[in-house]
């Protein structure tokens, strides 16, 4: 990635704001190669080992703090990725307003925030509204990778999951390195919980 193609995705995104409100990944990115989604990158350490390992993927890295989306950004310019494109945007929205249908070859969604305290639930991205878009956008057969430390969200995650007919669990096995907070956690002694849905 170099500054220049950030530049083309700015201007991209202000001429389709006045056409489309739809992403066109073949525009972002010059090819027709297959687009994988992470939501909530941190400082970008699994999506920049992915897209090191796997060139032949279209990575779209979503954060929403500004802070580690430039660590991430710079992490990109020095190895000279060019499959990757980061967005500053809230996840939800991002993936409801610009991701189309059937698009998606996968999405990674690693240690959210789990807001524990109850009345901060309803800042969780995992809900039904959210499964829906993920479900509306990815491609037959995509993926959606997810991982967390707290038991508590995983159980409503699952609970979440159980309603939608449309994804089923897999047994793909975990590949790629572990995350910023997987560390930390596993480094605490937390379980890690991880789960592989694919459309159907
Ligand atoms: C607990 S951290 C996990 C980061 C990374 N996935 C990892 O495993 O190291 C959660 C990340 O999601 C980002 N985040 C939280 N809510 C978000 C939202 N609605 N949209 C985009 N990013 C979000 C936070 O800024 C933070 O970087």
């Amino acid at each position: 990635m170099n500054v220049s193609s950030t530049e083309r995705l700015y201007l991209y995104l202000e001429e389709r704001d006045r056409v489309d409100p739809m992403l066109d990944c073949t525009r972002v990115f010059g090819n027709t190669n297959p687009v994988e989604i992470e939501l909530g990158i941190g400082k970008g350490r699994y999506l920049i080992d992915a897209a090191q390992r796997q060139p032949s993927i279209n990575y779209f890295g979503v954060e929403w703090a500004g802070k580690y989306l430039r660590i991430a950004h710079d992490r990109c310019l020095k190895r000279s990725l060019g499959n990757v494109r980061l967005i500053r945007a809230d996840a939800r929205e991002f993936v409801e307003f610009f991701v189309p249908a059937e698009s998606v070859r996968a999405y990674h969604l690693y240690f959210p925030d789990p807001w524990p305290k109850k009345r901060h639930h309803k800042r969780r991205l995992f809900n039904d509204g959210f499964v829906t878009e993920v479900v509306r956008t990815l491609l037959p057969g995509g993926l959606l990778w997810l991982a967390t430390d707290h038991d508590d969200y995983f159980q409503v995650m699952l609970e979440v999951l159980d309603r939608m007919h449309s994804l089923r669990e897999t047994d793909l096995a975990w590949e790629g390195v572990r995350t910023n907070y997987e560390e930390k956690f596993l480094a605490r002694g937390a379980r890690i919980n991880r789960s592989v849905l694919e459309k159907v």
